[in-house]
């Protein structure tokens, strides 16, 4: 299999280091095309696959193409390729905001892939959903997952609508979680701890949480009951987030959050 990654930033780099280190595939059949001057010197240095410059000169004998250059370059990437793809390649397009029709018509093309991941795929403990146009037989949608999941967990759904709330939940989801650690930390001084003491409390504290949410069969409503007994400390807390409605914040936040992916998407 010949794979191209078209924009090679952050996450082109990512999913370039994890195609190879799992032998997803070779090295020699990998094919980079970045723009940037700088990051194709950096991608040099780390010999992850083939470089190219932004011309996609060899385009043309790519099984599978990865599309994570920024959304607004897309038009003019677009406009490029267009017409040159191997009918059968497999197109999976991570842009947000760029929709499988924008990307069947701006290409000509009909093996379409939107997919969204988030952040921590940098650790290959991502979450991915993705959504796949009508052209896809059985044995290409096994390779969209395999290619998908090396970043790691991934979830197929047939309403492309839905990856407006997939944007405002797994995609942003992890600022909503740096940020209440950073409450955390700034409420750990105003008890009198110092700040490099919060820091090493608040991670361990939510990384242990995360742990316990993933791999435990309660509910969250049961585990926060394993944590706040009656009339003790963490009651007293979760009586004031629910006396300044936190909850109502957090459910207005994230619809405001999809209401603002769809706002993009048509702009583009
Ligand atoms: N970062 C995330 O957590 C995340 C999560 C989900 C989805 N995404 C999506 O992933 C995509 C990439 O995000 P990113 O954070 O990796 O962006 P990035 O770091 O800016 O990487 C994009 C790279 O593509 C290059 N480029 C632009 N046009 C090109 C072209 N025609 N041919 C080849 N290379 C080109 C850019 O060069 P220049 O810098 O010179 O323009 C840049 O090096 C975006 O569409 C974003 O919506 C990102």
């Amino acid at each position: 299999m010949n794979l191209c990654i078209i924009g090679c930033g952050n996450m082109g780099l990512i999913y370039s280091r994890f195609f190879t280190e799992q032998q997803i595939v070779k090295k020699e059949n990998l094919l980079l095309i970045e723009k940037n001057d700088e990051r194709r010197e950096e991608l040099k240095q780390k010999n992850i696959g083939n470089i190219e410059v932004a011309t996609c000169k060899q385009i043309e004998s790519s099984d599978v193409i990865l599309i994570a250059v920024k959304p607004q370059d897309y038009k003019e990437l677009a406009q490029l390729i267009k017409g040159r793809l191997n009918k059968n390649a497999i197109v999976i397009s991570i842009m947000a905001g760029i929709t499988i029709a924008d990307l069947e018509t701006s290409l000509a093309h009909n093996l379409v892939v939107r997919a969204m991941p988030n952040a921590p795929a940098l650790y290959a403990k991502g979450m991915t959903v993705y959504c796949l146009n009508n052209g896809f037989d059985k044995a290409q949608q096994e390779q969209v997952a395999k290619l998908l999941a090396v970043t790691g967990k991934i979830q197929a759904i047939e309403k492309e609508e839905l990856l407006d709330a997939v944007t405002a939940l797994s995609g942003s989801g992890p600022a909503y979680f740096f940020y209440l650690a950073q409450q955390m930390i700034k409420a750990a001084q105003q008890v009198g701890m110092d700040a490099e003491m919060a820091e090493v409390l608040v991670k361990q504290t939510l990384v242990g949480a995360a742990e316990m949410l993933d791999k435990s069969d309660k509910t969250t409503a049961e585990l926060i009951t394993t944590v706040a007994s009656r009339g003790g400390t963490t009651e007293a807390a979760l009586t004031h987030f629910a006396l300044k409605e936190m909850d109502q914040a957090v459910i207005v936040g994230i619809e405001k959050a999809t209401n603002r992916s769809k706002e993009l998407a048509q702009n583009n």
